[in-house]
């Protein structure tokens, strides 16, 4: 089937923590935005009217492959121009992955203002379908009264040398608070999570009950059981939750702000939020109890259900080592290897598509974006090193990859030959997905096989960090995207950006 979405952005006025009324990215005059949904195999075509007046946007499909159709990845100066004022973009892709995703605006710092939905994709094949009797989606999310661009510019000014990252007003349960959720007893709900925060992990709960883990990012896993789990921004897990068998009370989901994070937590801050699992509506809503220390499921021990075997024999390792300091200019910016990404002007893409040969050299799209040139079908090895005392969520897009070591908060450096001299023993079959969290002063090893032309970032998906350059990028097989994709790109994806080179067929 074919799936079309006429979405018009523009602003609206929202309140959602009923704290502060502010100016919010609505779609068609609406905020909470519109669930995408659609099933495996499916064409979803979203056309895209920019009716925000004052600012370009464009639309990334978070955790999705786009395989054969990396220009519809959404990464403004990526993959295509921001779409300015006034514009109509399409987007147009086939789905072949099932799970649980979310759509947001990708050009820098815009999704915290409001530009950010679940997105959906049922699964006729689905494992786990006799498992369970309906399906649940809550999205999470962290709220600024402060709009971004105004929040933007004191992060990365002088008079914040340390680089603090403003710390929201509130958390949001479904884009609200006190949310009351019916249910049957007896049931089994598969509940899709999202944290749409721009920064904010959190934990989350739900009193009374435990839960199966069957999906992590889109990717199915062995079950799990868990009564606590840790979502960083823009991580998903699928569970099954099965109800009491009686009515006799009413329960809390409980979603809790990870203040590990935030540099100074601010008096007054309430990190929770709630909302209720309600089997009776004549019964009460609970008083949640208030807990201060977490012990979630550690994502590392899940194993997918496909049984795909550890990438071995690395062709190449990309060593990443990440800092946050600043350039003599007083601003905190933030590092890997030393480079802090700067968007180019034209998008990495289009000079893949239009430099020849010399596109598989990695200085062609500029020392700022930081990218490595892989070739086809090639076990890429990641090492992320944090060399910073906060944690990290990684990003990738375009594949989801194997997570194979995480370090302890301050184990230091990934040490390679640890596994040499026996002291590290690798899964056999590790977790994958497509967002995992860096602990402080430790690190990450992973790994995924370059089967995806396309260009591709990798950056950490705190909004903040993204601003201030916590970004590289991947350039996967640019020759066989220059063979397949110029003839594949509509004309309204180079309106967008008039007065730049285009690719030529
Ligand atoms: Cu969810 Cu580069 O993004």
């Amino acid at each position: 089937a074919t799936r079309v979405y006429n979405f018009t952005a523009g602003w609206v006025i929202t309140n959602p923590d009923g704290l502060f009324n502010r100016p919010t990215i609505g779609i068609n005059g609406q905020w909470p935005l519109p669930r995408i949904e659609a099933d495996v195999g499916d064409r979803v075509i979203v056309h895209l009217k920019n009716d925000l007046g004052n600012q370009s946007t464009s639309i990334h499909f978070h955790g999705l492959f786009m395989n054969g159709s990396n220009h519809m990845d959404g990464v403004a100066s990526t993959t295509q121009c921001p779409v300015p004022p006034g514009a109509i973009f399409t987007y147009d892709f086939n789905v072949t992955q099932p799970g649980t995703y979310w759509y947001h605006s990708h050009v820098d710092g815009q999704y915290p203002d409001g530009f950010r939905g679940p997105l959906v994709i049922h699964d006729p094949d689905n494992p786990y379908a006799d498992l369970y009797d309906e399906e649940l989606v809550l999205t999470l999310s962290d709220w600024y009264h402060e709009q971004m661009p105004t929040l933007i510019k004191k992060f990365l000014s002088v008079t914040n040398p340390t680089g603090a990252e403003p710390v929201p007003q509130s958390a949001l349960m479904n884009d609200t608070q006190n949310l009351q959720i019916p249910v049957q007893p007896g049931k089994t709900y598969f509940l899709r999570i999202i944290n749409m925060a721009a920064f904010a992990a959190q934990y989350f709960w739900i009193e009374g009950h435990t839960f199966r883990i069957i999906e992590v990012d889109g990717v199915y896993h062995e079950p799990a059981e868990a009564s606590m789990i840790y979502l960083t921004a823009a991580q998903r897990y699928g569970v099954l939750l099965t109800t009491k068998n009686d009515t006799g009370a009413n329960f809390a989901i409980m979603g809790s702000m990870d203040e590990d994070l935030f540099d100074k937590v601010p008096g007054g801050l309430n990190p929770n939020v709630t909302s209720f699992l309600v089997y009776d509506t004549d019964k009460p809503m609970p008083t949640p109890k208030l807990i201060d220390s977490f012990e979630p499921f550690d994502d590392m021990e899940l194993r997918p259900t496909d049984g795909e075997e550890l990438l071995e024999a690395p062709d190449l390792v990309v060593q990443l080592d990440l800092m946050m300091n600043n350039l003599g200019d007083g601003v905190n910016y933030a590092f890997f290897n030393g480079i802090t990404y700067v968007r180019p002007k034209v998008p990495s893409l289009y000079t893949a598509l239009t430099t020849g040969a010399l596109a598989a050299n990695a200085a062609v799209y500029g020392v700022n974006t930081h990218a490595y040139v892989l070739g086809h079908n090639e076990v890429v090895e990641i090492v992320l090193n944090n060399q910073d005392p906060g944690k990290h969520p990684f990003h990738l897009h375009g594949h989801a990859f194997q997570a194979v070591v995480r370090g302890a908060e301050d184990s230091g450096d990934y040490d390679p030959n640890a596994v040499k001299n026996g002291s590290l023993v690798l899964p056999r079959r590790p977790m994958r997905r497509d967002t995992i969290l860096v602990r402080p002063n430790g690190h990450i090893m992973m790994r995924f096989r370059s089967d995806n032309p396309g260009v591709w970032l990798f950056h950490c998906h705190i909004e903040w960090h993204v601003d201030s350059g916590l970004v590289m990028t991947f350039v996967e097989s640019p020759l066989i995207l220059q063979q397949t994709l110029p003839s594949r790109i509509p004309d309204d994806h180079f309106a967008a950006c008039a007065a730049l080179p285009m690719p030529t067929a």
